[in-house]
């Protein structure tokens, strides 16, 4: 790594995951336009985020980071879009009131079109096809036209980002006034819930602060407080990636500026790879993925390469064990991290290490799995003395029928019934909200009895 970086610097080291275009050329015309496009955030943005993730590395804020497993552009429409917001900021309500502490919301959204894959092919009937890789690559239909990697893909995978953008950002200064008053939450689902007086409870009380502040200030609370969202995505497509990393007027380094937060997946974090080689240079707060091959040697070398300066923000290592493993992994990851005096942020995605795939072929989770890992990653801190600044999510607004579980208790026969997912399977908006209801339970316990689970 003692080579110096520059933005193309990443393209002499093997990548992982990367696509062949049967005509470079087009490609290279695609990657010029992208090159001269106006960014989709801006530095200031960027290092506002930073600064904030620097606190909740210290325990002083809370991310919450959520959005589809892999945004199409069929679904760059209102409604959808509308949906994920709110859901976000509903679930970022309940944390806030949970932990007490002012919560950081990232959506997964505007640029998560390119997708990591298991397997290079895919075999139906006796036909062998390229996989589907993301709506920014390929199309998910099982033609070779449809899975031939097209580069004018890129552009329109740039101006959905640029449209979600746009309207997120109209949403987010104008609208969502009737968002801070919980009696418009859609709450049904409470009833059948494990703890329903308590989340009733909790939700009576976001209602009564809100009234409280807004009877203080005399005018309703959206005036008061501008909501924030910031933007991330897997960074895989690095000649995409490339494109929009620029430099600043009056700020130093280059920034990548097509998301605020864009994070390495756990498949292309090879230390000697292209993905940390190009995310290494960049300014921005960066995530890295992290799983269950993670050794701890690994992750401190990684963190070293990611971070030399130790700045605080600049990286969140999210873990992704699966529930049976986190309590085997994440502690000596943990102790690793510290004693090599490292200040990270430690996120937890409790989506990753928990996918199963049904009897009839149907890629699920368990909504208890998530829980029961999410659990289990606030005990692990709490137990070796760490912080759990964030949680990690693939959800949706929709009533999707994609994960099992949850309080209308939706099973396997279930998931037919509405998934819509061509990736991963996402919290439907009840689960997204009753998962952000039980960390906040367990957050406002942690607050009150500050002894280790079962110690106090
Ligand atoms: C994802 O976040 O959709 C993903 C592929 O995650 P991971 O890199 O953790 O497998
Ligand atoms: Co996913």
């Amino acid at each position: 790594m003692s080579e110096p970086w520059s933005p193309v610097s990443w393209q002499k080291k093997p990548a992982k995951q990367q696509v062949v275009y049967p005509d470079c050329e087009v490609l290279e015309r695609v990657l010029g336009e992208l090159t001269r496009l106006p960014p989709l955030v801006t530095s200031w943005e960027v290092e506002t985020l930073k600064g904030q993730l620097a606190e909740a590395a210290r325990g002083r804020r809370f991310l919450l980071q959520g959005g589809d497993c892999s945004e199409t552009f069929d679904d760059c429409r209102p409604d959808p879009i509308a949906a994920k917001l709110k859901i976000l900021l509903k679930m970022s309500f309940v944390l806030v009131y949970g932990c007490e502490k002012q919560v950081i919301r990232v959506g997964r959204f505007a640029g998560q079109y390119a997708k990591p894959r298991s397997a290079e092919t895919e075999t139906r009937d006796g036909v062998t096809l390229p996989s589907y890789r993301g709506n920014c690559i390929n199309r998910p239909g099982f033609t070779e036209a449809d899975r031939t990697p097209d580069p004018q893909l890129l552009l329109r995978g740039y101006e959905r980002s640029c449209l979600t953008l746009n309207f997120i950002r109209g949403l987010v200064d104008g609208g969502f006034a009737d968002l801070h008053h919980p009696e418009q939450w859609d709450l049904d689902f409470v009833n059948h819930a494990s703890h329903p007086d308590e989340y009733r409870r909790v939700i009576e009380s976001i209602g009564n602060s809100v009234r409280f502040m807004e009877t203080m200030a005399g005018r309703p609370l959206d005036e008061l407080t501008r909501v924030e969202f910031f933007t991330s995505h897997e960074g895989l497509h690095l000649d995409y990636e490339q494109a929009q990393t620029r430099r600043v007027p009056r700020r130093t380094g280059w920034y990548n500026l097509n998301a605020h937060l864009p994070w390495i997946g756990d498949r292309t974090r090879a230390i000697d790879g292209a993905h940390v080689e190009y995310f290494r240079g960049i300014a921005n707060p960066i995530g890295c993925k992290v799983g269950p091959s993670m050794t701890p040697e690994e992750l401190v070398e990684l963190v070293e390469v990611l971070n030399p300066a130790n700045q605080p923000g600049r990286l969140t290592l999210i873990h992704r064990f699966g529930v049976d493993q986190i309590e085997q992994h994440l502690p000596p990851l943990i102790e690793a991290v510290r004693r090599a005096g490292k200040v990270v942020l430690w996120c937890c995605d409790p989506m990753h290490g928990n996918t199963v795939t049904t009897a009839s072929g149907i890629k699920t989770r368990s909504f208890d799995d998530i829980l029961g890992e999410l659990n289990r990653a606030f005990d692990v801190h709490h137990h070796v003395g760490s912080i759990l600044g964030g949680v990690h999510f693939e959800l949706t607004g929709e009533n999707v029928t994609e994960c099992t579980g949850g309080a209308r208790g939706l099973t396997e026969e279930d998931l037919e019934l509405a998934y819509k997912s061509d990736v991963d399977p996402r919290l439907n908006y009840e689960q997204a909200l009753e998962t952000a209801l039980l960390v906040a339970r367990r957050m406002s316990r942690a607050r009150k009895s500050p002894l280790p689970p079962g110690e106090g």
